[in-house]
């Protein structure tokens, strides 16, 4: 079996429906459930033997150890983090909590038990870790896009964080010998997506008749991936990447923020036009952009594509498309997680300016 952290979150979540609709190899999913992590995500594997949920954190120690003792996972994929820029911005702790020292403690309990497996576990054993590629910092539009051996150069306290849990990843391999791989991708959007993120916020204040808050001047450039891409990308480094490697993970999607937000507007307008008739995009509100906010993020992904193989299966257009389809199928999903926490969150952080 495999034990996958983090699993109650948007990708990780996305990766065990799509890990148990593929393969039936048992799933451990140890998520502290923070405001973030969500057992709804899940709902339809309710009564699946094939997933066991564990509520606890990647930082306690001896849980982790237990549940390696117990379960003997042949890989350990590790989603678990804090992942939001803005919510770094106001409270950064978290990140170092979890992100860094959560990510130190897995590594610990993960080497005790590496250390005590007969030899031919030992060797097939894996620890992949799942990363951004905003730890490469931002580019400017001449820029060629990150390649794996781009300096690191983090500039929110989020990224800074995944960093430094990069860089523990990196020396437990070079150290201890531990099978490491560390994936770094670009952004992701899809189904589950908590609606703080930029693509389901904007869905989801559309359909509510809010403002749609773009940061800035609405220029900044991200790199758009299907999130399901995200997974047969993670499912293919598993199986085929080369111990102590970093592969940078993208679907060649840059788009500026305020495309993004129009791409959303125009799909709400033909499935499902406002009662007044008037378009989605009037309400599109500029308000003041975010501190050290990162201009552009751009992935090249021919590594992985050269070495493994892997291609994704969306183009931005398809994987939009169908990702609007999903908020609108399941509102119930977004209105029970945009209920309590969520309310203030967003108090917090726009309605100073909304
Ligand atoms: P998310 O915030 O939706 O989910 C994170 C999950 O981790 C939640 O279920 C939460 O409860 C859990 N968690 C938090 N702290 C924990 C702890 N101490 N112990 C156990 N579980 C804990 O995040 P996501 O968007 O699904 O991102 C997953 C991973 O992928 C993160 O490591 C993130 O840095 C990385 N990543 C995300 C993106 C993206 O676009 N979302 C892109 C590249 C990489
Ligand atoms: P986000 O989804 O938070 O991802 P990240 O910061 O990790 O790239 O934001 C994506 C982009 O959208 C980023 O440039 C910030 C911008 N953004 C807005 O303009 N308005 C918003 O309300 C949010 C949440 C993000």
């Amino acid at each position: 079996m495999i034990l996958v952290t983090g699993a109650a979150g948007f990708i990780g979540s996305n990766f065990v429906l799509d890990w148990l609709a593929q393969s039936d190899e048992p799933v451990v999913n140890l998520d502290a459930l923070t405001y973030a992590g969500n057992l709804e995500n899940l709902a339809s594997l309710e009564g699946d033997t094939r997933h066991i949920f564990i509520k606890g954190s990647i930082d306690d120690f001896d849980l982790v150890a237990k549940l390696l003792a117990e379960y003997q996972p042949r890989a350990i994929i590790n989603f678990a983090a804090e992942s939001h820029v803005d919510r770094s911005i106001h409270g950064p702790e978290d990140f170092i909590q979890t992100n860094i020292v959560g990510t130190f403690h897995l590594l610990e309990a993960v080497r005790a038990y590496w250390n005590g497996l007969e030899d031919e576990a030992k060797a097939s054993f894996r620890f992949l870790h799942v990363s951004t590629d905003e730890v490469y910092g931002s580019l400017t539009k001449e820029d060629p896009a990150f390649a794996e051996t781009n300096r690191y150069e983090p500039n929110s306290p989020y990224s800074a964080s995944k960093a430094a849990s990069d860089h523990l990843v990196r020396a437990y391999h070079h150290t201890y010998g531990l099978p490491v791989l560390t994936t770094n991708c670009s952004n992701n959007y899809g189904p589950y997506h908590f609606p703080e993120k930029l693509i389901p916020l904007v869905i989801h204040n559309a359909l509510a008749g809010k403002p749609l808050p773009i940061y800035g001047d609405g220029q900044q450039i991200r790199d758009w991936l299907y999130v399901k891409d995200h997974c047969s990308a993670i499912r293919c480094v598993l199986e085929a990447g080369k111990l102590g490697e970093t592969y940078n993970i993208g679907g060649w999607n840059e788009k500026p923020n305020l495309d993004v937000v129009h791409t959303l507007c125009a799909i709400l307008d033909q499935l499902s036009p406002r009662a007044d008739k008037q378009p989605y995009k009037t309400q599109i509100t500029y308000v003041k952009d975010r501190p050290g906010h990162d201009r552009r993020y751009a992935i090249d992904a021919s590594k992985i594509e050269r070495e493994l193989g892997w291609k994704p299966a969306e183009t931005f257009e398809t994987g939009i498309q169908k990702t609007v389809q999903w908020y609108l199928d399941n509102q119930s999903w977004v209105n029970n997680v945009t209920s309590g926490a969520y309310q203030s969150w967003v108090g917090k952080q726009y309605c100073a300016e909304l």
